[in-house]
């Protein structure tokens, strides 16, 4: 098992934003977080990537618990990529700039050897002729491919992407969701938040449903997102269908 949360709790105050979690993610499995706006889809990647604490539980990593305080959390975001649904890119540095950036400054790596990383990556997603441009030159979909080329270039062992194309236009999603389905096929490791559920049919192998912080339901696309048992999903289920998102 590559990560596991286990009797995960966060509370912003007096609100309990993640109560008693647990879920397992196996090596070169794609797990979907579905659930309303507020469930705790966000807080538990940012969780996981350590950029919020918890509050009790226990969060694994290749069986290393990272939540312990004595873990420089620098070395483990090294081996966790995290995707925000804004690219968060830096509009004064070229795209190869920006995938090179932090794997210098803050994990030291040597410049020449993410350079390479960097171009190849850019190589593959075929962004390679852009390496060189700002981002306000690039569409939404590209700014978006090269933000997750840039959480891919430390070769993380986990890939967070939380709503990574509900920024984009309609037009523009199709080439963010063929990248990471490219990962996939790849063995990459994903937890990714959506409320686009074609995607999470589609690329998840196992689909988690949260519900006020806890894990009300879990299991394969078509069991969960088909014939869910828990009445609170089939509620959720039916709103997004009326939503048109299913
Ligand atoms: N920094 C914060 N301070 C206080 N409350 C917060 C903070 N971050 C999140 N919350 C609260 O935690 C709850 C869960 O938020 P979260 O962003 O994880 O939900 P989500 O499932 O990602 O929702 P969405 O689908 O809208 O992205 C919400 O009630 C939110 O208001
Ligand atoms: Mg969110």
């Amino acid at each position: 098992m590559l990560l596991s949360c286990e009797n995960v709790r966060k509370t912003f105050g007096p609100t309990v934003v993640l109560d008693d979690l647990s879920l397992e993610v196996d090596e070169h499995r794609v797990v979907a977080l579905i659930g309303a706006s507020g469930s705790g889809k966000s807080t538990l990647l940012r969780c996981v990537n350590l950029l919020t604490g918890i509050d009790d539980g226990t969060i694994r990593l290749d069986g290393e618990d990272i939540t312990d305080p004595r873990v420089n959390p620098d070395l483990v975001r090294r081996r966790i990529g995290m995707v925000f649904q804004s690219y968060n890119l830096f509009p004064h540095m070229t795209v190869l700039r920006n995938i090179t950036l932090a794997p210098e400054k803050v994990h030291g790596r040597p410049a020449a050897e993410i350079r390479d990383q960097a171009m190849e990556w850019l190589g593959r997603v075929g962004l390679a002729d852009k390496a060189n441009s700002y981002p306000d030159r690039l569409s939404g979909g590209q700014q978006q491919r090269v933000a997750i080329v840039r959480a891919l270039v430390n070769s993380p062992r986990l890939l967070l992407l939380d709503e990574v194309t509900s920024a984009l236009d309609p037009e523009l999603v199709g080439e963010v969701l063929t990248m990471i389905r490219g990962l996939k096929e790849e063995g990459m490791t994903m937890v990714l938040a959506t409320h686009e559920m074609g995607f999470a049919r589609q690329v998840a192998d196992r689909v988690v449903f949260l519900d006020g912080g806890r894990v009300l339901e879990a299991g394969p696309p078509e069991q969960v997102l088909g014939d869910p048992v828990e009445a609170r999903t089939r509620q959720f289920l039916a709103r997004i269908i009326e939503a048109g998102r299913l």
